[in-house]
């Protein structure tokens, strides 16, 4: 079966020069349909930089990626920008929702662009999916009197609006409580239960431990990788076996 999203031999620098440094150094990874994976990594190894590269937020310098065997550097920008709308959902450390809107609004807002859909349809799936993500009853609130855990939840309901077929999220739990936390990673055990693929980036072992694939990242190259049982779910051996991990390829 052909797989969801293909990275290959991706090259991206920052800078000019002499400045110039290669942030991703020949990076290729595969992403199967409803898979779980992390890529860990020290800080400025190159993770986000990663992430938008995967997801079409930024432009490589060289390599590929194609999402569904549609190569993403063919598109126009309108093409693109409309495939990520339908196809991806993003999750930022802090969810970048709109001051002067209420939740249900945020939720909402990215798929109001899409004309064909009627906005009584589109409340009533993110009614659906705040339920599903434990925020029922809040979509009057303002950002501002939200937590950053019921806020995170927000931001995973605009990402899975137009039921994308994989969620990128950077540091999705860096900003919250370890509770809340927790609880944001058992949301996306759910989505991913559900069969949409999730690729996360993460610093944090504990993250790390409930994906079913690890990819660990150092100087812009992936420098190995680990994989678990699905069924062998004891995170704290998982989290360990990470850790052994890391010594071994020195980060
Ligand atoms: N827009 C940018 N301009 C210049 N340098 C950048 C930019 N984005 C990232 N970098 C550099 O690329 C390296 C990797 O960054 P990043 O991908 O954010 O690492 P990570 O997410 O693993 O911490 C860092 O050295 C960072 O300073
Ligand atoms: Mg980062």
């Amino acid at each position: 079966m052909k797989n969801l999203l293909c990275g290959k031999e991706i090259v991206k620098s920052f800078g000019e020069g002499n400045e110039k440094t290669r942030v991703l150094n020949q990076v290729s990874l595969e992403v199967e349909r409803g898979e779980y994976l992390s890529v860990m990594g020290p800080s400025g190894s190159g993770k986000s930089t990663l992430l938008y590269a995967l997801s079409g937020m930024d432009i490589i310098d060289n390599g590929s990626v194609s999402l569904d065997g549609l190569e993403l550097s063919g598109l126009e920008d309108e093409e693109l920008s409309d495939l990520r709308r339908r196809k991806m959902g993003f999750v930022f450390q802090q969810p970048a929702l709109l001051r002067n809107l209420n939740i249900l609004d945020n939720i909402i807002l990215p798929m109001m662009r899409d004309n064909r859909k009627q906005v009584g349809t589109l409340v009533q799936k993110a009614k659906t999916l705040m339920r599903l993500s434990g925020i029922e009853g809040l979509e009057e609130r303002e950002i501002t009197q939200m937590s950053g855990g019921q806020l995170q939840r927000a931001g995973i309901c605009r990402a899975l609006m137009a039921d994308p077929d994989i969620i990128f999220g950077d540091e999705p739990t860096g900003a919250l409580n370890s509770k809340a936390a927790q609880e944001i990673l058992d949301l996306f055990d759910q989505i991913q239960k559900a069969g949409t693929a999730i690729l996360l980036v993460t610093h944090d072992v504990q993250v790390a431990a409930r994906t079913n694939r690890v990819l660990f990242m150092q100087d812009g190259r992936i420098v190995s990788e680990l994989r678990f049982q699905k069924e062998k779910l004891d995170y704290k051996a998982r989290a360990e076996q990470v850790m052994v991990q890391m010594r071994r390829v020195g980060i």
